[in-house]
Order: C-alpha cells, then sequence, then structure tokens
C-alpha cells in the first residue's frame, strides 16, 4: 500500500457531542492522529439542511428520530484533510452502533445509544464532495502546513 491520496471529508459532531462538551475531545483525537482541520463552523441544521444531508436515508425507519436529533442544537462541521482521510475518519469513529464499536474510537469509548453517537463522517469520495458543499462554501477552507507535515 502506498502513503495515500491526500482527501478532505466532512466531520459532523452531533449536537449530543456539543451539548456534552466533547467537542473538543472529538477535534483533538483528529488533530492527534495527524489530520487537518481546514475549515470549521457551528452551525445550527435546518429540517432542509437535514434533509439534503442525510438524503440516502429517508425510507428507513430511524430517518424520523435522525433529523430530530441532528436538528436539536448546534452541530461542530469540520471539513478534514489528510492522507486516506475518508476511510481513516471512519476507522476513528467506530461502528454506527457504539454498544458495537470497538474501544479506541469515538463511539466505543464515548457513546452508548445509536442515534445520538456523537460524530457523523462522510463514508465515500462522493458523499464527501456533496456533503461538503452542504456545509462550506469555497472560501471557507483555509490552507496552511503543520509543523508535522514531514510526518504525516
Ligand atoms: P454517519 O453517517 O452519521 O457517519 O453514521 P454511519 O455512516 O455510521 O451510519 P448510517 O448508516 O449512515 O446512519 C446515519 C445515522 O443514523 C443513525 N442511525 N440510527 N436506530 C438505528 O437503527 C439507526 N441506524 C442509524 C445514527 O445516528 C447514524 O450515525
Ligand atoms: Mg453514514
Amino acid at each position: 500500500m502506498g502513503e495515500g491520496t491526500v482527501e478532505r471529508t466532512l466531520v459532523l459532531v452531533k449536537p449530543d457531542g456539543v451539548k456534552r462538551g466533547l467537542a473538543g475531545e472529538i477535534l483533538g483525537r483528529l488533530e492527534r492522529k495527524g489530520l487537518k482541520i481546514v475549515a470549521a463552523r457551528l452551525v445550527m441544521v435546518t429540517p432542509e439542511l437535514a434533509a439534503r444531508h442525510y438524503a440516502e436515508h429517508q425510507a428507513k425507519p430511524f430517518y424520523a428520530g435522525l433529523v430530530e436529533h441532528i436538528t436539536s442544537g448546534p452541530v461542530l462541521a469540520l471539513a478534514v484533510e489528510g492522507r486516506s482521510a475518508i476511510s481513516v475518519v471512519r476507522l476513528l469513529t467506530g461502528a454506527t452502533n457504539p454498544q458495537t464499536a470497538a474501544p479506541g474510537t469515538v463511539r466505543g469509548d464515548l457513546a452508548i445509544a445509536v442515534t445520538p453517537n456523537l460524530i457523523h463522517a462522510s463514508d465515500a469520495v462522493a458523499s464527501a464532495e456533496k456533503e461538503l458543499a452542504l456545509f462550506f462554501r469555497e472560501n471557507d477552507y483555509h490552507a496552511y502546513p503543520r509543523v508535522d507535515q514531514p510526518y504525516l
């Protein structure tokens, strides 16, 4: 395996994460891994934005509860950049159900219920592009070097 293509992905610290005071803990895990935060906003997700963001889940039984949760308070939206960032962030996130998510992951360490499972992370290049565009404009992104760049 090579060093991995640099990718951008969308992370949301969901309302449960913000309200529980875990936004910094989650952001810190991403930073310590060596991922770069290239854009950040605290956003109140409207029902319209939720419908676009979760369009793929519209027919599912958990959809109403999911929208109710994601609109229940502000989310911390982060654009995260790094080698293979999409799959790396998904690994740090852990399985959807925190009760079976591996220890060491955000959900495995810090959550217990499936709807308030603390974090959203894009799952593919196409969904990352679509979801980033819902939360950020081009001039929200900032390019800068990390001082540890040679090791990343
Ligand atoms: P996410 O999109 O938030 O990163 O999470 P994911 O890929 O691991 O899970 P996904 O299947 O995309 O589901 C999106 C969110 O819906 C809620 N959910 N509830 N009650 C349930 O069975 C159920 N299943 C999913 C979770 O909040 C999940 O993160
Ligand atoms: Mg998903």
